[in-house]
């Protein structure tokens, strides 16, 4: 055994970014073999060696070694770079972060004669404004340093309008991903985030973290997520790049990363806008890339003009407040309207802006470090005299402008001026209501296959099927024709089949609150939703759930309000609407007639006591049965349940249909309604003991509380 007396150093790792003007981009700089690559890379180290060592940093520099050559919309190469530093730990000095980025831009020689921030870095032409310089983990040196292996890996996307996948996920040991995104010159990177499963653990193991740049650089955080999120969040690079680390050091449950990106095109943030209705709330702008969150660097201006010069621009902002400008800076978004300043900040319900004046311009720069939550704004006009003769609130007011009553808004922080109203405020012919209560433009109209709601809601539920051949297992069923109840879902726990559930729109499910009782199973992560089944196992489509809804007054031991909606990770596609169609909901407190045949439809067992499910999709024909009958025959019924079956039992739902539909089909147009839910019943098909459902027309205005615009 040798032993070697070896001083104890420290080595300190800085990643940084300088783009060089005057080199054009070569598709062979992404090869990091390539001699291109290695030539560019040659010429920065030296010229980095150049500049450390010849400063008061130079006992300590190591070297300096080129990451990433790529192309960026700005023009020329931007180079992505890390910076080695070693001291002795006896020093025990911290390594001064700014002195090393000073002493980089200070190299830059530029002239005063050419006004451009380009300047000559030993020769290399960079531009000044460009050069971004912190401190690393040295951790993420070596894994953005060494080549593709496990999942730090590259992206090229080249294609608009095309969903990238990006997913990793493990349920034990450890995920140090760096994922490096570059899109076509010219274009932005957005990062639409599904789902992530981490601990909290406020990023100090666990985090995802997304960078306006291709390295871990502090300095260009877009965002960062430390805690689990089942909430669709997208944001926006703002540059043809961004990187996305993960990192989950110590799994011990399910994590991972479910996520997408696209290419999108630069979006330019200026309107012009003719307010032409004569009073109340005609349209609305947003923040950038809005819905997604809008990047750190924006600037959005519109011009307002009213029809009227006794009209003046009204503003109504979604959890947002913009006041005056204070001597501070504004953290979330500066203002400028019409020459006066504003900062704005985020709260939890609408405000109301108004500007006496028909021409308004307006100038929105944003300016948190981080990208920052999306902004929607509703505009409109007011009459100007109006104002001045309205009641007080008798405590704050949110309106900086004073009060109206019965607008429609809460001006009055009591709600004074919304009190004893008699009607709540329409949108008007030129506009829709989206579920959360904004009026939208009517050209972008429901079910037109473009989503203008900024929930989606006005493409929510469009069409309910009034489709299925029903030609002719459950108790006493036959085996169904494939594609006959294509609202039919089998829900997955852990990767079998365990409760059925009916589509009722893209994005939402509906099943039985029992179904999910208890710790496991009402954690969303092990369930998966599979469409478009048959044999079982064998789905045309399958995507994670998202969320679940259990009713909030179900109750384990009656099973009363045995109902739940469930929110899928991902819609199911358009392509596959032959195969999946959704059901429709009754209308609220429609009544059943009793005799009426209906279908109920499962994988469950066939028999009580069989101890597997059904392979192919059973159907049974059953009727409704008089409510007073059920009460008699189990006592314990509520005007929440309703009962379907045969009184001789034979046909039945069993265990294992729970939370699937009980469809009946409506005679005047054909549509199919999802009038029950499996839910219980005593045994299963026993004479006298028909089998049990959540009767559905009960929760219309709950199922709406969710999925606002079913139709
Ligand atoms: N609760 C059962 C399940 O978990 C469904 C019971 C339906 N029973 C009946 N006889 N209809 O699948």
């Amino acid at each position: 055994m040798q032993h070697c007396k070896t001083e104890s150093k420290d080595a300190f790792y800085f990643a940084g970014m300088f783009r060089i003007t005057n080199i054009e981009f070569l598709p062979e700089y992404q090869q990091k073999e390539s001699r291109e690559f290695l030539s560019v890379a040659r010429t920065v180290q030296q010229v980095i060696n150049l500049v450390y060592t010849t400063s008061a940093f130079s006992k300590f520099y190591e070297q300096s070694v080129v990451a990433d050559v790529s192309s960026n919309n700005k023009g020329g190469l931007l180079v992505h770079f890390w910076i080695v530093f070693v001291m002795p730990r006896a020093k025990g000095h911290i390594f001064c972060e700014d002195c090393v980025a000073a002493i980089l831009k200070d190299s830059i020689q530029t002239s005063i004669i050419n006004r451009t921030s380009v300047g000559s870095l030993q020769g290399l032409a960079v531009d000044m404004d460009s050069v971004v310089l912190n401190a690393g983990l040295r951790s993420d040196y070596s894994s953005t340093i060494g080549s593709d292996k496990g999942c730090s890996q590259y992206f090229y996307a080249e294609r608009l309008s095309l969903h990238y996948p990006l997913e990793i996920s493990a349920t034990s040991g450890r995920l140090m991903c760096h994922f490096k995104l570059v899109a076509i010159v010219g274009y932005l990177i957005r990062l639409s985030i599904k789902s992530i499963q981490i601990e909290a653990d406020n990023c100090v193991t666990d985090s995802l973290t997304i960078y306006d740049s291709l390295l871990p650089i502090r300095s260009s955080i877009l965002y960062r997520i430390c805690e689990p999120t089942r909430i669709l969040m997208s944001f926006v690079s703002t540059n043809n790049l961004m990187l996305v680390t993960f990192k989950a050091p110590h799994i011990r449950r399910l994590s991972g990363i479910w996520a997408y990106f696209e290419v999108i095109p630069e979006q330019k943030c200026e309107n012009t806008v003719l307010v032409k209705e004569i009073t109340g709330f005609e349209g609305t702008i947003s923040s950038p890339y809005y819905p997604s969150y809008y990047p750190p660097k924006c600037k959005c201006t519109w011009k307002f003009q009213t029809s009227l010069s006794t009209l003046g621009i009204a503003l109504k902002f979604y959890n947002y407040s913009i006041t005056k400008k204070s001597m501070k800076g504004c953290e979330h978004g500066w203002w400028e309207i019409n020459e006066h300043m504003y900062c704005g900040s985020y709260m939890d319900h609408q405000t109301i802006f108004r500007v006496p004046s028909p021409l308004v311009h307006i100038q929105l720069q944003c300016s948190s470090r981080l990208s920052d939550k999306p902004l929607l704004v509703e505009y409109g006009s007011y009459n100007i005299s109006q104002l001045s003769s309205q009641p007080a609130c008798n405590t704050s007011s949110f309106r900086q402008h004073g009060p109206l009553i019965c607008d429609g808004f809460r001006d009055c922080e009591n709600g004074r001026d919304e009190q004893n109203c008699t009607q709540s405020i329409p949108c008007n012919n030129r506009t829709f209501k989206c579920g959360n209560d904004i009026c939208f433009r009517k050209q972008n109209a429901k079910c037109d296959g473009t989503v203008d709601c900024p929930d989606g809601s006005d493409e929510e539920g469009c069409t309910c099927s009034r489709s299925s051949s029903t030609l002719h297992r459950i108790i006493g069923g036959t085996d169904t024709l494939e594609g006959g109840w294509p609202w039919q879902v089998s829900l997955h726990f852990v990767g079998s089949a365990y409760c059925g559930a009916s589509v009722i729109s893209r994005e939402w499910l509906l099943s039985a609150a029992h179904c999910f009782h208890g710790n496991r199973l009402s954690d969303p992560t092990p369930w998966t939703a599979h469409f478009g089944m048959y044999v079982q196992g064998n789905a045309k489509f399958v995507s994670p759930v998202r969320r679940i809804v259990v009713h909030e007054y179900y109750n384990s031991q009656t099973f009363d309000y045995d109902i739940a909606l469930l929110q899928l990770s991902i819609a199911w596609p358009e392509t596959l609407k032959q195969l999946i169609q959704p059901i429709c909901i009754p209308p609220a407190g429609q009544r059943v007639r009793s005799g009426e045949k209906c279908w109920v439809t499962g994988w469950g067992r066939r028999h009580e006591a069989d101890n597997k499910g059904s392979l192919v999709l059973q159907q049974a024909e059953v009727e409704l049965i008089d409510q007073t009958l059920c009460v008699s025959t189990y006592g314990i019924i509520t005007s929440r349940m309703l009962c379907a079956g045969v009184m001789s039992g034979k046909r039945d739902a069993c265990k294992g249909d729970s939370g699937g539909p009980l469809s009946c089909r409506r005679k005047s147009d054909g549509k199919w309604i999802l009038t029950g839910i499996v839910s219980w019943g005593h045994g299963c098909g026993r004479p006298n003991f028909p089998g049990v459902y959540t009767r559905v027309s009960n929760f219309v205005p709950w199922i709406h509380k969710y999925v606002p615009s079913l139709l």
